[in-house]
């Protein structure tokens, strides 16, 4: 191609922002061929350290914690998925939350929801109240208690919307007006909905982080996550807590999660089309007590779920009519769900949280926010529906 007809790279990125279906930037943006050969995929960034041609003036990267071509292209990908300006990407979802965490203060309180990632509670309880920063959990549907305590002084308002494990949802908007007319900041942790079915920084939302373990990976391969956010000085916070506390990616993990999105738009819709069928058929099951998913009329949330989300993603909680035993041995007997931790893969998982994910939250507070023994969570694959239909139903029958 006539290289002056190209048009160039910060003008390409800017038409991603704007002119793109998200199913044409994951695949392009962030995703540019290698320069020196032409090579449609760009090669894994094997290094640990870069040639400098005179000291002290590298010629953009130093050392692979400070940065790496690979997490640049995976960066300008998360911006672009999330319309965002910047992004930064670390060694897992938790590497994310503790960076962000990392820049409070002795005295700062987080404000969070309570059906909080098991691994941020403890984040939260067991690391960061050792530093002398605060966080309070309770339910954000509840404006009046969110706004009570931001009276009360707060620096960040965590939401994780829907939720893990009771996919609970929260208007995005409403709490972020809330937070900014007190001053504070609203991180959405939006690992469960993906960048494909919402957009939190549209909403109103300051930081935006992914466990890109989950949908993003996709393929239960990588350990890894990111943070987006609109703000500058956030940009080069995360940076540096990413660089002065360790929490850098390896070059191959973020080149797979830049492979997988590529896919992720088609992955996205047959998770969700595949869950919306699995609920609707478990919700009719005699052997099933309660089933939350929020694309059902019947969850508390679905309008607001249908107002902020253009789907309803691969994950389905239910609570079955059989004791805790008997759950257990049936979860045990899926032949095509396994039984792991983890979720928005192409294969389907099934975890019970009150003895795997959720495992490190006291059972008295896990209980008092819904999390019961008999809940079991689903995350729903793209393998073929009636098969995944067929595993589900037979062992349950047989219970
Ligand atoms: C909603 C949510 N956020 C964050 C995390 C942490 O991500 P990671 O396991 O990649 O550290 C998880 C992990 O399960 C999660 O489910």
């Amino acid at each position: 191609m006539d290289e002056g007809k190209r048009p160039s790279l910060e003008i390409r990125k800017l038409q991603f922002m704007t002119d793109y279906a998200f199913s044409t930037r994951a695949i392009h943006a962030g995703q540019n061929c290698e320069k020196e050969f032409g090579a449609v995929v760009p090669p894994i960034y094997l290094t640990s350290t870069y040639a400098q041609e005179y000291p002290g003036k590298p010629k953009k990267y130093d050392y692979s914690r400070g940065g790496n071509p690979n997490f640049a292209n995976l960066e300008a990908s998360l911006a672009s998925l999330e319309k965002g300006e910047f992004s930064t990407v670390y060694n897992s979802g938790l590497g994310a939350i503790s960076s962000i965490l990392s820049h409070l203060k002795p005295g700062n309180r987080v404000v969070s929801i309570d059906d909080v990632y098991g691994g941020s509670f403890r984040v939260l309880q067991r690391v960061f109240q050792n530093f002398g920063i605060e966080s309070v959990f309770g339910d954000m549907n509840d404006f009046s208690w969110i706004e009570n305590e931001l009276k009360k002084g707060a620096q960040i308002v965590w939401l994780e919307t829907p939720t893990n494990p009771l996919l609970k949802v929260v208007d995005i908007k409403a709490v972020a007006e809330l937070t900014h007319r007190y001053n504070a900041e609203l991180v959405v942790d939006n690992t469960f909905a993906s960048p494909y079915f919402q957009n939190p920084l549209v909403l109103g939302a300051d930081l935006v982080l992914h466990s890109s373990t989950k949908y993003l990976g996709g393929h239960s391969d990588i350990i890894g996550g990111g943070v987006i956010t609109n703000n500058a000085a956030w940009k080069e916070k995360l940076d540096f807590s990413r660089m002065a506390m360790g929490f850098n990616p390896s070059p191959f993990d973020t080149w797979l999660t830049s492979r997988s999105i590529k896919t992720l738009a088609v992955r996205m819709e047959k998770h969700h089309s595949n869950a919306m069928t699995l609920a609707k058929k478990l919700e009719q099951h005699p052997k099933v007590k309660k089933v939350f998913y929020p694309g059902l009329p019947s969850h508390p949330q679905h309008e607001i779920a249908k107002k902020q989300m253009s789907g309803f993603s691969g994950i389905i909680s239910v609570i079955l009519d059989m004791d805790l035993e008997t759950t257990k041995k049936v979860i045990a007997s899926f032949q095509l769900f396994i039984l792991a931790e983890s979720l928005g893969a192409v294969e389907s998982l099934v975890n019970h949280p009150a003895s795997m994910t959720h495992a490190s939250i006291p059972r008295e507070v896990r209980l008092a926010t819904g999390v019961e023994d008999g809940l079991i969570r689903f995350s729903v694959g793209i393998e073929d529906p009636d098969d995944l239909w067929n595993d589900l139903n037979e062992s349950l029958n047989r219970s």
